[in-house]
This record gives C-alpha cells, structure tokens and sequence, in this order.
C-alpha cells in the first residue's frame, strides 16, 4: 500500500497504558498544542482553551479523584479496575491535557475532541504515547467534582467545561498490537 508519514503516525497511534516518569520537553509539547490549535472548528470558532498540568503532586490528586469516579460509577468494568490497588487512572503519566469549551459555541464536542485527536496524533510522529481520560470529564460533570477541580486551583476559563482531556508521555513498554477494528463498518455508494 502505498502510504506517508501522516497515515503511518495514525496506524500507530496506541493508546499508551504505561508511562515512563520522563518528563516531555516543552519544544515537543509546544508542537503538540500547535497541532491542537490548528484543528478545524465550527465556524472557525476555535471555542477552546488548552489547560496542561505537569505538576506531579498535582496529577496524583487529580488521579485519586477520578479514581473515585470509577469507583462509584454504574459500570462493573470501571468499578472492577478501580478497585485494583496499583490502578493509577492516568497511568502515571507526566502529562494530562485538558481542552476546555465554550458551551454556547455551534459545536464545542466536536470541536475539543478534533483538538484533541490532532494531539494525540502529532504526539504518536513523534514517538509519544497518550490516552483519552474519560474520568476528567465524568468529575467536572458533578458538582462535587467542579468542587474538587477548584479546591486543587485547576481554573478553567469562566464558563467553559471539559470536553476532551488525554494524558501524554513516552511508553514504558513496547506499543500494543493494535486493537481489532471492525471490518463491516464502511459502506461506499458509487
Ligand atoms: C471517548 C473515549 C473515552 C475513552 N476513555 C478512556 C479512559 O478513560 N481510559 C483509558 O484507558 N482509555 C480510554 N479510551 C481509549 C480507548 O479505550 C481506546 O481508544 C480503544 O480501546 C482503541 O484502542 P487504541 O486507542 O489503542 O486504538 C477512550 C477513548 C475514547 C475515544
């Protein structure tokens, strides 16, 4: 198949379990919230902000929070790994992005999540691994939680809420396979 480089960092994107407590170096991050700027976005609205937490005490907290998310959620899978005394939600990573959206723009999800996948695909070219965090925005999404964000100083711009949030590093371990895709998914209409 003839490919480039752009197809080759999509087909290896992994989502990254295991981290190695390497910090990222601001150049490599700069490019990768370059990449998250120039997502497209309804009208050109561009109604994000582009929040990056690297303090390390800070994570940790923020991971115990979350964790406690899964732990009172309704799903049996989430509650099961949470309950895993070495579970880290954010796996240790140095890094969590969180893209935060005006809720009045045309379309703030998709705009954030399209952020969201050009980071993670520009971190992927460059041999950086990352993982959507559910957990960010199931916490914010309660009010007990919004409360938790403020108590830690984690200020998102007035108004705005989280829609897309990933944590960033290098692998400690040797990228998975990748997780089968469906094969019946597309249907094209000539
Ligand atoms: C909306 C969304 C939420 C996700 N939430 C989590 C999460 O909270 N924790 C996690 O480890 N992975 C999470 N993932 C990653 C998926 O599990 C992963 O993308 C999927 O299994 C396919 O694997 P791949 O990313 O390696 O291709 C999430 C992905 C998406 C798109």
């Amino acid at each position: 198949m003839n490919t480039n480089e752009t197809i080759g960092s999509i087909l290896k994107r992994r989502s990254v379990r295991v981290y190695k407590p390497d910090q990222v170096d601001l150049d490599a991050l700069e490019l990768i919230l370059e990449a998250g700027r120039y997502a497209p976005s309804a009208m050109n609205q561009q109604p994000w902000h582009f929040t990056v937490i690297r303090n390390r005490a800070l994570l940790d907290k923020l991971d115990a929070s979350c964790k406690t998310v899964f732990l009172e959620s309704d799903v049996d899978a989430l509650r099961e790994v949470a309950r895993r005394d070495d579970f880290s939600v954010f796996y240790h990573a140095p890094i969590l992005i969180v893209v935060t959206g005006d809720p009045n723009a045309l379309a703030p999800q998709y705009d954030c999540a399209l952020a969201m996948q050009n980071m993670m695909l520009a971190a992927a070219s460059m041999d950086i691994g990352s993982c959507w965090m559910h957990s960010v925005m199931m916490l914010h999404a309660t009010e007990k939680g919004r409360v938790v964000f403020r108590e830690l100083g984690i200020v998102f711009p007035e108004g705005y809420n989280p829609y897309s949030a990933a944590v960033f590093g290098y692998s400690a371990a040797p990228l998975p396979e990748p997780e089968p895709r469906k094969s019946d998914s597309v249907t094209i209409i000539d």
